[in-house]
């Protein structure tokens, strides 16, 4: 794909599939996780679609033309808030249709399902200071052309105009390209990693 043809725009809804692939592509620390799950829609359930459905708003994607996109980022303003709108209305019907017994207690497919009964909340300290939350994933064939910068300068603006002072993320330790990326963007590392995920940070100007 010429890399130098794609654009950012706003997220649209017709978009989703692409945006599942993106999601199901990049899920395994940046690689590809498709041959790790029996469920391929479980990564987008959790860590996409609850995004794509509360704050569309804060959703972009880079894409060329009108081909499908091959990238996204996402954001939710309020961390809580957010927490709160999962629970009333995107966790309960995942709930009865995976129920935590879905599949092999050792699967990648286990820990997804997990996450929708257990979900994992920020803590108050944390969202004292970095109150929104991102998620970033492109293709390969994307990927080091700029694109992630220019989503996250985006989202950041978008953040920060809502009235946002600060931003976290969650990645996993074994992700040392997204964790290199973000430091060179300005993100710092929040406490020590643990069970081999790391929490960056950023505060933003307030406009
Ligand atoms: C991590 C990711 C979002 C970065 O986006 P990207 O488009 O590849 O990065 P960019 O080309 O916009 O790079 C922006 C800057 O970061 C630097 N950078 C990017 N990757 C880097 C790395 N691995 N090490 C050091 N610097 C890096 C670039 O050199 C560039 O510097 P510059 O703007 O000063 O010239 C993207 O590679 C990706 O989606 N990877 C797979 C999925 C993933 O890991 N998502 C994050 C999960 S938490």
């Amino acid at each position: 794909m010429p890399t130098a043809a794609a654009t950012i725009r706003p997220y649209r809804p017709g978009d989703d599939a692409a945006l599942m692939r993106v999601c199901l592509e990049t899920g395994a620390a940046g690689r590809d996780a498709s041959h790790l799950l029996t469920e391929p829609d479980l990564l987008s359930h959790v860590y996409l679609r609850p995004y794509l459905a509360l704050a569309p708003e804060l959703a972009s994607v880079v894409a060329v033309g009108d081909e499908p996109p091959v990238g996204y980022v996402l954001g939710a303003l309020d961390t809580r808030a957010f927490e709160a709108a999962t629970e009333a209305r995107v966790w309960p019907a995942l709930r009865a249709r995976y129920p935590l017994d879905s599949f092999p207690s050792d699967s990648f497919d286990a820990l997804l399902v997990h996450l929708v009964h257990h979900p994992i909340e920020a803590s108050d300290e944390l969202v004292a200071e970095y109150p929104s939350h991102l998620h970033i994933d492109l293709l390969p064939q994307v990927q080091r052309g700029g694109y992630g910068r220019r989503l996250i300068d985006r989202l950041l603006g978008q953040l920060s105009e809502r009235g946002s002072t600060g931003v976290h993320l969650g990645t996993s330790e074994a992700n040392t390209n997204a964790i290199a990326f973000y430091r060179h963007l300005g993100f710092d590392q929040w406490g020590p990693s643990g069970h081999g995920s790391v929490t960056m940070v950023r505060r933003l100007p307030v406009t």
